[in-house]
C-alpha cells in the first residue's frame, strides 16, 4: 500500500473505478489450474502468498476511501444492511479489538490505536476521523461498536455464534455481496445459509468446513477465494437491488466485454474471537475487469480455460449464462494454448 487513494470512483452508475498496474498485480487471481470446481480450499491466513492483498489480516488498497464512502452510501439507503442480534455484543467489541489492533499494526502511517486501560484513542487518517472511547461501553461510540468498525474497512462481515455444534449467521454489514442478503440469512445455520449453492452437499464439503471451523483456534485464522463475476464494477450486487442491476447481464457485446466483464474475487476470512469464541467471517471483494486480467498472460489463458470448461451447474448458480459465450470468445482469441505451470 503506497498510502494514496483514488478518491473520485463511483461503483454505480454512472461507473468510474480505475485499477492501477499495482493493483492488477496484487489482484488475487484464483484460479492455480486450468479446470474449476469446488474443493476445501482453506489455507492459514498468514502474511504470506503470491500476492501483496494476501499478506494482511485485513487488506486496504487504493479503493479504501471511494468503498467506505459507498458503503456509507448503501447504508444510508438501507439500514438493515448492518443487523447484529442482541447476543452478540461480546462479539462486536472482540470484532472491535481485532479490526483496530490488526490495521494499526499492518498500516501504521495510515491508523493508529493508543490504549490507556479501557480508554482508548482511535485515529483513522484516511477518512480523518479521531474518536476517544471507553472499550466495552458503546454509549462512548457514535453507533453499535460492529457498525462502527466495519463502516471503516473494505467489504463485508459476518459474525457467528457458535452453538449446539452448528454456526449461526447472528450478525453482520453485507453491503458488497454476490447475491445474498444478510436480512434473508440472519439467524440461520451453516447448512441452511448455504443451502443454495449445487454439487458441494454431494461433496462432502459443508460438512467438513463446518467440522473445520467448530475447531478454529484463536490466533490461527484461515482463509480461502471464493469467485463469480459481475457486469460493471459494482460492488452492490444484492437480492435487495436485483431490478438495478440484474439487466446489466444482457448489456454484454463483443465491442464492450472487455470493460464490462469483471472477475469478482472475494478473499474469504476467518478468525475466531478470544472472549465471545464467535467466529468472525471477512469477505473483501475484488473486481478486475477482463481486459485488465487480460493484460497477464497466464491469466488471460487460464481464465479462457476455467470459463470455457465450467460445469453448467456453476454456470447457472453464478448468473453467467447471459455473458459466458461473448466472454470465452474474447479470451479464446488471447489463449496462444501453452502449457501453464499450476499456481497463480
Ligand atoms: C457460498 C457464507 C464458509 C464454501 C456462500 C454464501 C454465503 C456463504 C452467504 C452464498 C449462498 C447463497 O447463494 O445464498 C459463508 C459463511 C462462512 C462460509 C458466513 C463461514 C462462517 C465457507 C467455507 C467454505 C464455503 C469454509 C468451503 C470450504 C462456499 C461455496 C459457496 C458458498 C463453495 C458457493 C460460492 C459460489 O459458487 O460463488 N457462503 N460461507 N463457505 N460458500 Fe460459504
Amino acid at each position: 500500500m503506497d498510502g494514496r487513494f483514488n478518491t473520485d470512483e463511483s461503483y454505480r452508475f454512472p461507473y468510474a473505478v480505475r485499477n492501477s498496474d499495482a493493483a492488477i498485480l496484487r489482484f488475487p487471481f484464483p484460479f492455480p489450474e486450468d479446470s474449476y470446481m469446488y474443493s476445501m480450499n482453506v489455507e492459514p491466513h498468514v502474511p504470506a502468498g503470491p500476492v501483496a492483498s494476501l499478506h494482511h489480516a485485513f487488506d486496504i488498497d487504493e479503493h479504501y476511501v471511494s468503498e467506505c464512502r459507498e458503503k456509507a452510501r448503501i447504508l444510508a439507503e438501507d439500514p438493515e444492511r448492518c443487523l447484529v442480534l442482541p447476543h452478540m455484543r461480546q462479539a462486536e467489541w472482540d470484532f472491535v479489538e481485532l479490526a483496530m489492533d490488526s490495521l494499526s499494526r499492518d498500516y501504521p502511517d495510515l491508523f493508529a490505536l493508543d490504549r490507556d486501560g479501557d480508554r482508548w484513542r482511535w485515529t483513522n487518517r484516511p477518512l480523518e476521523i479521531t474518536q476517544d472511547f471507553v472499550f466495552g461501553n458503546a454509549g462512548t461510540l457514535p453507533c453499535g461498536p460492529f457498525e462502527y468498525m466495519a463502516r471503516q474497512m473494505q467489504g463485508d462481515f459476518t459474525l457467528q455464534d457458535q452453538r449446539d455444534g452448528d454456526l449461526w449467521m447472528d450478525g453482520g454489514m453485507v453491503t458488497s455481496q454476490a447475491d445474498w442478503s444478510l436480512k434473508f440469512d440472519l439467524g440461520m445455520s451453516f447448512g441452511q445459509w448455504h443451502a443454495p449453492v449445487p454439487k458441494a452437499p454431494q461433496m462432502g464439503i459443508f460438512d467438513r468446513a463446518l467440522r473445520f471451523l467448530l475447531m478454529l483456534r484463536h490466533g490461527h485464522p484461515v482463509r480461502r477465494l471464493n469467485w463469480t463475476m459481475t457486469i460493471n464494477p459494482r460492488l452492490d450486487t444484492s437480492p435487495e437491488n436485483f431490478t438495478i442491476w440484474g439487466g446489466d447481464r444482457g448489456s454484454v457485446t463483443a465491442d464492450n466485454v472487455a470493460d464490462k466483464v469483471h472477475l469478482r474475487v472475494e478473499l474469504q476470512s476467518l478468525f475466531r474471537l478470544p472472549r465471545s469464541n464467535a467466529i468472525l467471517f471477512s469477505v473483501r471483494c475484488y473486481l478486475l475487469p477482463v481486459g485488465a486480467i487480460a493484460r497477464v498472460p497466464k491469466w488471460r489463458s487460464r481464465l479462457h480455460r476455467v470459463l470455457r470448461d465450467l460445469d453448467p451447474a456453476l454456470v447457472a448458480y453464478k448468473g453467467l449464462d447471459r455473458y459466458l459465450p461473448q466472454t470465452v470468445a474474447f479470451l479464446s482469441r488471447l489463449d496462444d494454448g501453452a502449457v501453464l505451470s499450476p499456481g497463480i
